[in-house]
This record gives C-alpha cells, structure tokens and sequence, in this order.
C-alpha cells in the first residue's frame, strides 16, 4: 500500500514512522508513506496557498488550486482521498478496516481556519477523529495511518489485532496481565494462572461485557442489537 500526506507541515511528521511497527513495515515494504507539500503546487510566486474568505471573517483559507493540482497530480485509477476535518464522518476501526484493503489513499490535511468548500468535491472521504478541533489535520492523518498500517496483513501478528478492542465488534478489550504474581498488593486473575483455556476464554468475555456496560453504554447497545 502507499500512503501520500499532503500538509502544509511536513515536519510534523517527523520521526513518526520511523520508530517500531509502522518503521518495520515500512522496511519490508508493505507500505511506502510519502510526506508531500502542497506548497509545492502553489502556482502562486511566492508559494501562497491561501487567502481570506469570501463574505469577511477571521484568518485565511486554503484555496483550491494547489490541492486540486496536487490530486490530479498524485491520484491514480485505485487512489481513494481523504479529507481530514473536524465535520467529517466519524473515524472506526471498520472504517481503518475498509482502508487498509486500499492500495493508494492520499490524505489531506486541513489547516488554519478552514478551507475552501470546493475542495469538497475533489475527495472520496471526509474523516474527522473525534469531536475536538485541532490546529490541523496533521495529528489526524497520522492517527489514520498508524491504525490502517498496522491492519496491512503481514505488519503485525494476526492474533494481536483479532483480539483488539473493536476488532470483530463493538466490544472492549479484556484486561491483561504479566510478571509479577502479585504487585503493591494486587493479585493476578486466579483464572489466568489456572491453565484452564476454555475458563480463560470465558472469564475475558465476561470481563469484556463488564468493561463495556460501565464505560461504553453506547457500544453496549450496539452489541445487543447486533
Ligand atoms: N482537523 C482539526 N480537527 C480535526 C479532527 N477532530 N478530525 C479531523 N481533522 C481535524
């Protein structure tokens, strides 16, 4: 798969994916991920990629072209875009499923107070990552590409995603422990020493339930429904 960042701050990304997981994948080529100015499509002289807004209003806004020169530049039969922004669609883990299937997506990311709405019509998905807004869709992108790479088969070990929060359902993770038997007082699962796979099994889905009732209600729900 290949991912290509269009940003406006490219050294945001630095040393992002060239730590741990998303390094390796990168080294054994299961993902090529570009960083890309679009600055440098800017037809502008001085590589102005953004003006005031039509009506009045504060700040400036990223005008069309150079996003528009930028897909038409990178975009090929396969590519799908995205757009990251606060009013987009909710980001999921089916959706970082769905995406990790792609073979090309190239993610946008917005900045300053907005951009121009045509902009709009020159993207596949509009994604927002939860209902904040940041300085820019910078962190966002880099929220999608760390958890759509890691679901490229062969990036991680099959099991340790099949048993993620989300994963299969709306369900929470279980908890999980290691050494020491007992820390500052607090013991292990008796269940989870007693070798008994078909005990372990139940005891996490019934941990799961659990979790979820008293954190996620909203999930929850979903869960019965389904
Ligand atoms: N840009 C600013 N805030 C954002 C958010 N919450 N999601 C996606 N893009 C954004």
């Amino acid at each position: 798969m290949k991912i290509d960042i269009l940003t406006l701050f490219p050294n945001m990304f630095d040393g992002l994916f060239s730590e741990s997981i998303i390094k390796r994948a990168i080294e054994n080529k299961l993902v090529e991920i570009n960083i890309i100015n679009f600055r440098d499509y800017s037809l502008d002289p001085h590589k102005k990629v953004d003006d005031s807004p039509y009506g009045g209003g504060p700040g400036m806004v990223l005008a069309c072209e150079p996003i528009y020169r930028a897909i038409k530049d990178l975009k090929k039969e396969n590519s799908k875009v995205i757009l990251l922004t606060p009013d987009g669609s909710l980001y999921n883990q089916a959706m970082a499923k769905d995406f990790s299937k792609e073979k090309h997506l190239i993610l946008i990311c917005g900045h300053y107070e907005g951009f121009d709405e045509r902009i709009r019509s020159f993207v596949d998905y509009e994604i927002s990552i939860g209902d904040y807004v940041l300085t820019g869709g910078e962190i966002p992108a880099s929220v999608l590409t760390d958890s759509i790479v890691r679901l490229i088969p062969g990036v991680i070990n099959d099991e340790s995603f099949s048993e993620d929060s989300f994963y299969d359902g709306p369900l929470l993770d279980y908890p999980t422990y290691t050494k020491p038997k007992e820390f500052m007082g607090m013991e292990v699962p008796e269940v989870l020493i007693s070798g008994n796979h078909q005990n372990i099994a139940k005891w996490r889905l019934e941990m799961q339930i659990k979790k979820t009732q008293e954190r996620r209600p909203d999930l929850w729900e979903k869960y019965n429904d389904k």
